[in-house]
């Protein structure tokens, strides 16, 4: 019998649409708190009110998120690097936007188990993510 994916244990499609979709309501509010560590990054975005440069980052999200943890879903976005150059974020930013992704996920009812295997597959990105 195959295994079930992280994807299908997650819900599939409505499952993952849901954590990213609460993921990015969380950042939003994370960068209206006095001492706000996503800020400096996010407020280009969360300021522009660009809504097609939000949905955008949603569907990538998903399919990126989908796509490492077995599912049907293809990444079709910039590489990791070249999303986040000249941004120079911190280890102390990206902890802070996987404390918003494991909030999203309690919120949505994933499982503890669960929830360290996504941060599992995401964690192996920092290097590519933090100082670029
Ligand atoms: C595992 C961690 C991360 C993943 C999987 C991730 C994923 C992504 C993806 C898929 C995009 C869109 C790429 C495209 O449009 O082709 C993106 C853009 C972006 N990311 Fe990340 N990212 C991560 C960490 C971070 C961190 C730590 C920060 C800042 C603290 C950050 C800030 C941004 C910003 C500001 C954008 C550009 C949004 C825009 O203006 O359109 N990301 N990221």
């Amino acid at each position: 019998m195959a295994a079930t994916s992280l994807y299908e244990r997650l819900g599939g499609l409505p499952g993952v649409s849901a954590v990213v979709d609460q993921f990015i309501t969380n950042v939003v509010a994370e960068t209206m708190t006095s001492n706000s560590k996503l800020k400096r990054t996010f407020n280009p975005l969360v300021q522009s009110g660009d809504s097609y440069r939000v949905a955008s980052l949603r569907n990538h999200l998903i399919d990126q998120i989908g796509e490492a943890a077995g599912g049907p879903l293809a990444y079709k976005g910039l590489s990791m690097p070249a999303a986040h150059r000249g941004m120079n974020i911190t280890e102390v930013e990206f902890n802070a936007l996987v404390a918003e992704l494991g909030k999203a996920m309690v919120s949505k009812g994933v499982p503890t188990a669960q929830q360290t295997e996504v941060v599992n597959i995401l964690a192996p990105l920092k290097s590519t993510i933090v100082g670029q």
